[in-house]
């Protein structure tokens, strides 16, 4: 049974279809035990960061380690693969060097970090932007899931201090290079016929929360003419984020969450929450598809007499990956193509900090973020003997 299959049940989600794996929520510290167990399998020393990362260690921690991973959340009703392949590649990775009788001369470690895909708390790739110092801790411990639950509480809930989190110095002092291994989420290896590319940029993107603001009121009694219904301005945003993203090259907006309050069939609701999801190509695009749906999503507001406040509650710039690095990567896997991705990832975060690439692995479906979400057993294979490979030649 290869280690993918070994996690294939855990935070099944039976009603959206795929795998809800939240931050900290039974499933995502199910498969965190389970990590740790597999590393010390291998007799690798496991320790969690201030900020939630696990850290799994061949050799001694230390400086200019070679650190490859990816982490074990998933979006609601995500697929199997985005980012449990990185992990599960990177302990079949280290099993492919040993079997070969490789001993790394630099440290080694495979990090799992948390909440990369910001689908509890609404961040992505809040450990890892915790470690670098990309966020404030006090804007940190202050987020809130669906529930109500702070960051900070969950935190104590999985044995963290929520007092300590936030830049680690020493965890970024060793890392020498980052090497991420993920599922491709389009179709560019499909069209280049490659089984592994390596990355060569990020989009810049980011999220927005809009709330408009009206009257809650009842369906029944309350006459078109004295509305103030949020749900009216909420909907001209949706197809706001349409037109706006059409208006520039190559960008994407998305709502792809929408939360009525209180939220009932027979009430106008008193707020309506929007998470704006944007990109683009470089950050005067990416600003300027959401300033204009903000004008859009403002007039549309206004004619209903509503009002409307906007939240960026994450932003990350276009990130182009090493070039010599990308290079190395790609030669040494016998010239593999480099392509971009429309994607957000923890390597993305680390990029402003340390030497980082990422290898991908075909996803013949092209769909991502969804249950279809998928790759061919032999391209995992693939996968992992690329990462084995890039990792032996790095950490050599
Ligand atoms: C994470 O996968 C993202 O791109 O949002
Ligand atoms: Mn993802
Ligand atoms: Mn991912």
């Amino acid at each position: 049974m290869t280690l993918l299959a070994a996690i294939d049940d855990v935070g099944r989600d039976r009603k959206r279809g795929g795998y809800s794996r939240h931050v900290f929520e039974p499933a995502e510290r199910q498969l965190r035990e389970w990590f740790v167990e597999e590393a010390q399998r291998r007799d690798m020393a496991v320790r969690c960061d201030r900020n939630g990362n696990l850290w799994a260690w061949w050799g001694e921690p230390g400086p200019d380690a070679i650190v490859t991973g990816s982490h074990l959340d998933s979006v609601p009703g995500g697929g199997a693969f985005d980012g449990p392949l990185g992990v599960t590649s990177a302990l079949e990775a280290v099993d492919t060097l040993r079997a070969n009788g490789f001993t790394p001369v630099r440290p080694l470690a495979i990090v799992v970090f948390a909440e990369e895909e910001g689908g509890r708390f609404g961040v992505p790739c809040l450990g890892s932007r915790l470690l670098t110092g990309a966020i404030d801790p006090d804007a940190a411990r202050r987020l809130h899931d669906l529930t109500g639950v702070s960051f900070a509480e969950a935190a104590v809930e999985a044995g963290l201090d929520p007092a300590r989190i936030g830049r680690d110095d020493e965890a970024i002092a060793n890392i020498g290079t980052f090497v991420e291994l993920h599922v491709e989420q389009g179709r560019g290896l499909i069209d280049l016929g490659a089984p592994v590319g390596v990355a060569s940029s990020i989009l810049a993107h980011g999220r927005w929360r809009f709330t408009f603001t009206g009257e809650g009121n009842h369906a029944g009694a309350t006459l078109l003419g004295d509305r103030r219904d949020p749900m009216v301005p909420a909907a001209e945003m949706v197809l706001a984020a349409r037109i706006a993203a059409s208006e520039v090259d190559d960008a994407r907006a998305t709502v792809g969450r929408l939360v009525p309050n209180p939220g009932g069939t027979n009430v106008i609701a008193s707020t309506v929450d929007v998470w704006l999801d944007a990109r683009a190509d470089n950050d005067p695009d990416t600003r300027q598809v959401v300033t204009r749906i903000q004008e859009l999503a403002t007039d549309a507001a206004a004619r209903e007499n509503c009002e409307l406040n906007v939240v960026e509650e994450s932003y990350g710039g276009t990130v182009v990956f090493d070039a010599g690095l990308r290079d190395t990567v790609s030669s040494a896997l016998g010239g593999v193509p480099a392509l971009p991705t429309g994607a957000g990832h923890d390597a993305g975060i680390l990029a402003a900090h340390v030497p980082t690439a990422m290898l991908f692995v075909r996803n013949p479906t092209g769909v991502s973020h969804a249950p279809e979400e998928h790759a061919e057993p032999d391209d995992c294979q693939a996968g992992v003997a690329a990462l084995a490979t890039v990792l032996g030649r790095l950490a050599g």
